[in-house]
Order: structure tokens, then C-alpha cells, then sequence
């Protein structure tokens, strides 16, 4: 395995390979023209983990008035645990501060707890609870945010 983390260009390539593994991760999920409007916003960054031609990750953020909102992180299941969510958290924060924004936030399922895990090892915080906020099931999304130094 030899994991490269780039920049989407949101070329058709980079929005079928993400939607590819948004379909694979959530039961609820983004379709490609959900990507293709949104990778449309400048506000938007995409940051995409391929081992050679096969996708692994994905991680998208809206970066605005000085803040990344996380909108998705997701690994293809036979890459997990081998430090992909890991790779592309460290980029988009690393991206945050070239960009000036001083803090992070998100909400994840209340139930995830590989992705609070993952959260938390950077710092994340729990600020509050969003409830009802998902289908399918429908569940409680925790809130959390990471203040970048
Ligand atoms: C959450 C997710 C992105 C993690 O990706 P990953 O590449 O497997 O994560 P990493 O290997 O980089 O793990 C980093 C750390 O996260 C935590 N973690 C990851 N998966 C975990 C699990 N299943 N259980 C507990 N902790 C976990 C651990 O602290 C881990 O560090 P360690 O391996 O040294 O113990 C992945 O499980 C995923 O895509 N899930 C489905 C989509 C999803 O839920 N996305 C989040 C939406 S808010």
C-alpha cells in the first residue's frame, strides 16, 4: 500500500471516485451531483487518498470566515486502520492553517465511535448535540470542534 493524498481538482474522475466510496460508507449518502455542486463553491476543498489508480478516502470541507466545516471523511472499508482518516485529517488541518482558519467543526452519528476516536486523537472536542439530525436511522449527531494553532 502506498498511499498519496491530493487535492481535488473536481475533475469527473475525482467526483466518480468519491462518490464511489460515499456510497460504500454511509446509508444515507451524497450522490455525484451532490459532489459536483458542491466542489463547485470555491469555498469547498476536497482532498482525495489513492493507493496507485484505486481510491481509498476522501475528506471535504467547506473553508469559510476563518473556519473548515467538515462536511464528510470516509475510508473505503479494506483501507481502514491503516492510517488513511488519520493522513487526510492531517492534511485538511494543515491546509486550514495555510488558509488562515483557526478552527474546525463537525457533527458525527452519536453511535460512531471509530470516528469520535479518530476526532478525539486530534483534539476534538464535544460542544453539543444535534437532535434528530440524521435518517436513516434517524439519530442524534454529536458536534465537535478542534481550535488550530
Ligand atoms: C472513521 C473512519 C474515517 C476512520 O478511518 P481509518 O482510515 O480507518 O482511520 P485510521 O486508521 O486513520 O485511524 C486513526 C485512529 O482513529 C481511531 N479509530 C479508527 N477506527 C476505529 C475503530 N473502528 N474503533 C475505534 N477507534 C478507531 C483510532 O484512534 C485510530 O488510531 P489507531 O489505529 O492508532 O488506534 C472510517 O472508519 C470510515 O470511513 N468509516 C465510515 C464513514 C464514517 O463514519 N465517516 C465519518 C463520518 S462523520
Amino acid at each position: 500500500m502506498n498511499i498519496e493524498i491530493t487535492k481535488s481538482c473536481g475533475s469527473e474522475r475525482d467526483i466518480s471516485d468519491i462518490a464511489k466510496i460515499e456510497l460504500e460508507c454511509f446509508s444515507h449518502p451524497w450522490l455525484a451531483d451532490d459532489f459536483r455542486e458542491v466542489t463547485q463553491n470555491p469555498t469547498s476543498v476536497f482532498f482525495i487518498a489513492r493507493d496507485g489508480d484505486i481510491s481509498a478516502g476522501f475528506i471535504g470541507a467547506y473553508l469559510l470566515c476563518g473556519e473548515a466545516q467538515i462536511l464528510n471523511v470516509a475510508v473505503s472499508e479494506k483501507y481502514r486502520r491503516n492510517g488513511v482518516g488519520r493522513a487526510l485529517i492531517n492534511h485538511l488541518i494543515s491546509y486550514c492553517r495555510e488558509n488562515h482558519a483557526d478552527c474546525a467543526t463537525l457533527e458525527v452519528r452519536i453511535s460512531n465511535n471509530a470516528a469520535i476516536a479518530l476526532y478525539e486523537s486530534f483534539g476534538f472536542e464535544r460542544v453539543g448535540v444535534r437532535p434528530r439530525y440524521y435518517d436513516c436511522p434517524v439519530e442524534d449527531a454529536v458536534l465537535m470542534t478542534l481550535s488550530i494553532n
